[in-house]
């Protein structure tokens, strides 16, 4: 069995992260998503893997290189553009030949892994084999209607009116026959090879599609607030440690890590919280679920809820919360009064103030 994990798309929606960056690169609790899905398959024992990359197809091998880090294998396809997950898989027909395989979406987290889900499809070998999970707001996904005994009775892409409260996982598990189904689609609405049409196709034709709930906690991250909510999860399962400096001027509370080489002096760092490798914090309170990423300055400055790339500084901030700040970012207090902000944004980004008070 191979894999497919699809690592292109345009992630229009978590601008302007992308337009500098992978969204599969975003790392939550340190470490970029698509990480975790390259564990999440070399864990059950695959080790061939497609990778279909888009226009950051060079950061993208950049940082998973041939994949042998994590015991795999990896052999990049170049998508011409983002239009569909479906045409996802008709550009991987060469590369799939006649194998089975596990179809990942790079910036989907299965907490717990996708094990039993595996396990099960090379039990039965169906057609299809899709992974479901109860969600609050199923027109956001793509939803499965199952009949009194399991059974997949229809799919539907982002319903205004949901059949059911299940929501496809992104993740599946397919046979060859999906190949036949890729190649008799047409684009959606918007425009794409929708994945849930393929499936909808073999269903229709008699395929034998299955459906499993899993059980363990799962997050499209397609939404700052989303991998917001996956790096606070990730980071209570992380092994807290001081492998840094921690001065006595300064409290650690709860479960929290400071990598090797990172700095904490008179400062609070509340857990669950990461200080990447060569961050210096000081003067500061870095509250709960929060992850610096590697050689940050945080001054003077109180933060929390949040996600901060590689190489930022924080100086006289107070406070900043539920925020995901890219690289090489400053953000500093105005040393003018009164109250002024001054700003430098790339497109698409979004910057909440507190309203000005009269007479400023
Ligand atoms: P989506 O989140 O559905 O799409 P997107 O990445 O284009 O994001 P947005 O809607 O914010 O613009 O994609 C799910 C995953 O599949 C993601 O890792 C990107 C990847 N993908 C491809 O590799 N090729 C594609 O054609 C599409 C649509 C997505």
């Amino acid at each position: 069995m191979k894999a497919l994990v699809l690592a292109g798309g345009a992630g229009t929606r978590l601008r302007p992260i992308t337009h500098t960056s992978a969204k599969q690169l975003v790392p939550v609790a340190n470490k970029p998503i698509l990480f975790h899905v390259l564990e999440s398959i070399a864990e059950v024992g695959i080790v061939e893997v497609g990778m279909v990359v888009g226009d950051t197809e060079d950061e993208v091998r950049a940082a998973v290189g041939d994949g042998s880090r994590f015991g795999l294998a990896v052999t990049y396809l170049r998508q011409s553009a983002p239009l569909g997950l479906a045409h996802a898989v008709v550009i991987a027909r060469d590369y799939l030949g006649d194998e089975d395989f596990l179809m990942f979406l790079g910036d989907n987290v299965v907490f717990g892994g996708v094990g039993p889900a595996v396990e099960r499809f090379r039990e039965h070998r169906p057609d299809a084999q899709l992974l479901v999970t109860k969600v609050a707001d199923p027109s956001a996904f793509g939803v499965a209607e199952l009949d009194g005994d399991g059974r997949l009775l229809r799919l539907e892409e982002k319903p205004a009116n949901p059949r059911s409260d299940l929501a496809m996982v992104g993740v599946y598990l397919f046979t060859p026959a999906v190949h036949t189904a890729v190649g008799a689609i047409t684009p959606s609405e918007r425009g794409e090879l929708e994945i849930t049409d393929a499936v909808q196709w073999l269903l229709v034709a008699g395929a034998d599609v299955r459906v499993l709930e899993i059980s363990g906690f799962w997050k499209d991250t397609g939404t700052v607030a989303d991998i917001l909510e996956v790096n606070r999860r990730m980071l209570e399962a992380v092994e807290p440690a001081v492998l840094g400096e921690v001065d006595a001027e300064s409290r650690i509370v709860g479960r929290v890590r400071v990598e090797a080489g990172a700095r904490v002096t008179g400062s609070t760092v509340v857990g669950p919280a990461i200080i990447g490798a060569g961050s210096v914090v000081s003067g500061s309170y870095v509250g709960p679920a929060t992850s610096i990423a590697e050689h940050c300055t945080i001054r003077d400055s109180g933060i929390e809820g949040s996600i901060v790339l590689a190489r930022s500084v924080f100086d006289g901030v107070r406070r900043v919360e539920s925020s995901l700040v890219g690289r090489d970012v400053e953000v500093t207090a105005a040393p003018i009064v009164p109250l002024r902000h001054t700003l430098v944004i790339g497109d698409h980004g979004r910057v909440l103030l507190p309203p000005t008070t009269l007479g400023f």
